[in-house]
């Protein structure tokens, strides 16, 4: 049976909100999971410390883009500095699903491409 948090990360997958590329971004930065290669290129804007504009481009596994997805929706006026703080336990409250260790590399994909995004960008 499917439960509701299924069938909303399900709607998530399907209908992925934020997805493509922003012109002219402040942080830009692509990524893999080298498990099975799927990718994700994250881009967003930045004013005043905080994202103005995210959007993910991430081809993946179910639970990848639909992480992405919800993440884009959470993170919008977020500071960079709370985003370099957060970690797993965060992804996995927001995805409400239990993840199985083979699969958290998806799960945390598109976070992982934003932080390694800010301090290669944006050197912090
Ligand atoms: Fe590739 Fe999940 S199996 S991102």
């Amino acid at each position: 049976m499917i439960d509701l948090y299924q069938e909303e990360l399900l709607d998530h997958y399907k209908n992925p909100r934020n997805f493509g590329t922003l012109s002219n971004p402040d942080i830009e930065f692509s990524d893999t999971n080298p498990l099975c290669g799927d990718e994700v290129k994250v881009t967003a804007k930045i004013i005043n410390g905080k994202i103005q504009e995210i959007k993910f481009d991430s081809r993946g596994c179910a639970i990848s883009v639909a992480a992405a997805s919800k993440l884009s929706e959470l993170l919008k006026n977020k500071s960079l500095s709370e985003i370099k703080k957060m970690d797993n336990k965060e992804v996995l409250e927001l995805l409400g699903v239990p993840i199985s260790p083979m699969r958290l590399k998806c799960a945390l994909l598109s976070l992982r491409a934003l932080q390694k995004g800010i301090y290669q960008n944006l050197g912090e």
